[in-house]
């Protein structure tokens, strides 16, 4: 591979945030990047070395873009996968592998594959229409999920007794029995082409439940040994079931009795994984890069608590971003503070991240509650 040298062009399809950090390595790698994103606003158009504006789901346009390149990966899933499939078979590397794209686009197809490789997960059930709903399997309360195109919540559906059913999705889906879990739990893996397969240590989700959502994450997670080991044994059998090349996260929950249960997949840099930057030996980023290219995969010890938190548009604010409180966070040390390259904030837009290091696991949640506080994106 001709990474080192400058003239092996990555082609990366998605123009967001994690493709800004992803170049951001790229670059120490000497990486020739071209990015496609259809918005000519996108987090990377000032990062890369060429910017193309065009749909990710069009065939010809992904297929054209690939022609371009020597190796072609994603910061997104919903990409066209029949041009993906094509460049593959005309000698452009893929990686992530087009059938695993194409596997993990759909959550039915995600939750058989867990079925068939014995993979813990919660039990489900398929659903083609909403009649289907009435004579589930599967008692209340239940989610359902739409099997394409849901992110970050959107796209879950709680069914707690008939009386929702009313307002349940009529496209294709899922539904899920509804696990009390104790975490929300994850660990990123990387394969690279030879085989080589290694595990970020495991992060924990901080709920808080007078906001009933997920308040930070926090890494290296302090669950007991035999939980992480599981964790880690059921994210390197999946990477080995699916031979991926690149990285995947996966998303997991604790179960109140100590039992790990697969929720999601995840074939590329995640948010789960961005405290790596500083928190980690390698981050998630170099460690794409570096299985994707087939190199050594970097050691992934913790070299610190590091806490990640989201910086999101605030509610009742649209228009160009002002970051309210920036000064006071910048004088708190061991604070990093990431911001997206997005001019306009709206409610609960993902416009940065704030990583916060600290030796002593209390002060480093201290420090990212004021963060948290202090921290707005109003416009
Ligand atoms: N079976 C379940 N039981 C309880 N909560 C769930 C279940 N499945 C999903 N959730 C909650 O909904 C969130 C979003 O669901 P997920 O399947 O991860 O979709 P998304 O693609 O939006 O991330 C999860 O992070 C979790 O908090
Ligand atoms: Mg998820």
């Amino acid at each position: 591979m001709k990474a080192f040298y400058g003239d092996l062009k990555l082609g990366i399809l998605g123009g967001g945030q994690l493709g800004r950090m992803l170049i951001q390595q790229a670059i120490n790698y000497n990486v020739t990047v071209k990015v496609l994103d259809p918005d000519r606003e996108a987090p990377c158009r000032k990062l890369c070395d060429e910017f193309i504006v065009g749909s990710l789901g069009d065939y010809e346009t992904v297929y054209n873009f690939g022609k371009k390149v020597d190796l072609l990966t994603i910061e997104i899933e919903k990409v066209n996968v029949d041009a993906l499939e094509q460049l593959e078979k005309e000698g452009v590397m893929v990686y992530p592998q087009p059938r695993i794209i194409r596997l993990i686009q759909d959550k039915g197809l995600q939750k058989q594959f867990f079925k068939e490789n014995d993979i813990p997960t919660a039990p489900f059930q398929v659903i083609s229409s909403p009649k289907q709903l009435k004579e589930s399997h599967i008692s209340f309360p239940y989610i359902q999920k739409l099997r394409r195109d849901g992110y970050d919540g959107k796209g879950v559906y709680k069914v707690i007794d008939e009386s929702y059913l009313a307002g349940a999705f009529t496209e294709p889906s899922l539904i899920e029995k509804w696990i009390d879990f104790e975490k929300e739990i994850g660990i990123i893996v990387a394969r690279n082409e030879s085989g080589e397969i290694k595990t970020f240590p495991l992060v924990e989700m901080e709920f808080n439940p007078q906001a009933n959502l997920v308040e930070f994450l926090i890494s290296p997670s302090t669950l007991p040994f035999e939980i992480q080991q599981d964790a880690a044994q059921i994210a390197v059998k999946i990477a080995e079931d699916l031979k991926i090349v690149g990285l995947l996260a996966v998303e997991m929950f604790l179960d109140k009795h100590g039992k790990i249960l697969v929720n999601e997949l995840a074939p590329r840099p995640h948010n789960s994984g961005h405290q790596s930057i500083e928190g980690n030996v390698v981050s998630q980023f170099e460690q794409h890069l570096r299985a994707i290219f087939n190199q050594p995969l970097g050691d992934t010890a913790c070299l610190n608590n590091a806490i990640m938190v989201n910086v999101l548009g605030e509610a009742g604010y649209e228009g160009p971003a002002v970051y309210e409180g920036i000064e006071k966070v910048l004088k708190c040390p061991g604070v990093y503070v990431h911001l997206y390259g997005k001019a306009l904030t709206k409610p609960f837009r993902k416009m940065g991240h704030v990583t916060i290091v600290d030796a002593d696991r209390e002060k480093a949640i201290e420090k990212a509650r004021f963060v948290q506080e202090t921290l707005k994106v109003i416009a």
